[in-house]
């Protein structure tokens, strides 16, 4: 820190996390990731990166949506609030040192630790159309681990799927610390709520289930989706009682709703003093009352693209000038030509 770095970022601590480019973001990542992301960007000095390079670990055989669901999640971050000049938001694959880190850092992972990690077996199994008998595959958590420790980020906010991966990284951080000296950070586990979001039919709110409400979604196409949500099906008539613990929708009162409506709903619904399209009606307001806005910030960045990839290039330029140093001082540490001293 120089005498003339004033930045309130620079003495606060220093935080990582990153998101896949699918595609336009739903209220599971608004309740999963984004809503503490924004709470955090005040907190700590924040980066938040596009891990597009994970997407291709996974879909690396069709990649020609990878650019426009690339500035399509940047659109939706400056949406949601995160603010460029509180926060770093920058492109995994636009600060190449991260592919240098991942190389050096798997010189020391034993492929046991990749093999147990809890995702991999599964998610071979799941994806079946996709071939995931890769070496990028069984790596995606070297890369993960690589981009955490190349902010030495003391925080990592994720969702409890993801503490495997956080967990595994402090476990490679540790081993290449034993080998090469103190030279990167072990970073902390920062576990974000992680409510049940129900989609529309009542599953897990996901892409590949065709059941999400998006974060931008317009006011009309929002309640539309929960004029036919699923509710508490022992409530086939207005006269018949509910039970809210079965009803997805009240799954979205607890989140979106203050208390007075959720306890209003829960009553009516028990004592069949209300109707589901009321119950839904109410939800409604609250839920629109949020994404609203993000959906007027959103439309105004869809009109200049190019104002959201000059926040990629600003992004990527703070990045670089961290990752730089870190590799300078990892190349040090494992004996490696550094770029300071022009040969080995
Ligand atoms: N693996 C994470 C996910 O699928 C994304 C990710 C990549 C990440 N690198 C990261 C999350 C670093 C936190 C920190 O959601
Ligand atoms: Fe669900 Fe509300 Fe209908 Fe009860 S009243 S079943 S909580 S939608």
């Amino acid at each position: 820190m120089t005498a003339t770095d004033t930045s309130p970022r620079s003495g606060r601590k220093r935080l990582l996390s990153g998101m896949r480019p699918t595609g336009s973001s739903h209220l599971g990542h608004l309740v999963g990731a984004y809503r503490n992301w924004v709470a955090m960007q005040d907190e700590f000095d924040a980066f938040y990166c596009i891990v597009d390079w994970h997407a291709l670990t996974t879909d690396y055989k069709d990649t020609s949506d990878l650019r426009a669901s690339t500035l399509e999640i940047a659109t939706d971050w400056l949406a949601v609030g995160l603010d460029p000049k509180r926060c770093t938001l920058f492109v995994q694959s636009q600060v190449p040192e991260h592919a240098e880190l991942h190389l050096l850092l798997s010189m020391v992972v034993p492929l046991g630790w990749l093999e147990r990690v809890p995702t991999y077996k599964e998610l071979i199994k799941e994806l079946k159309e996709k071939d995931l008998h890769t070496y990028g595959f069984l790596g995606y958590p070297v890369l993960q681990a690589a981009d955490i420790l190349m902010y030495d980020a003391a925080v990592v906010p994720v969702g409890e799927d993801q503490k495997p991966h956080v967990e595994l990284t402090r476990e490679i951080a540790r081993r290449f610390n034993q080998f090469y000296g103190d030279v990167v950070t072990e970073p902390a586990v920062r576990l974000t709520p992680s409510p049940r979001l129900p989609g529309t039919d009542g599953r897990k709110m996901s892409k590949s289930y065709g059941n999400v409400i998006g974060v931008a979604e317009d006011e009309g196409s929002v309640r539309g989706k929960l004029r036919t949500m699923m509710t508490d099906p022992a409530r086939k008539r207005l006269r018949d009682p509910g039970d809210p613990a079965k009803c997805p929708v009240f799954d979205l009162h607890r989140i979106f709703s203050d208390d007075e409506t959720r306890n209003w709903a829960a009553e009516g619904c028990r004592t069949a003093g209300i109707g589901c399209i009321q119950c839904k009606n109410a939800l409604a307001d609250h839920l629109v009352a949020e994404i609203a806005p993000i959906g007027e910030r959103r439309r105004e960045y869809e009109k200049r693209p190019d104002d959201v990839r000059d926040v990629l290039a600003a992004g990527r330029r703070e990045a670089s000038e961290a990752a730089r140093a870190t590799m300078e001082r990892v190349r040090a540490a494992v004996r490696l030509p550094i770029a300071s001293s022009g040969s080995p």
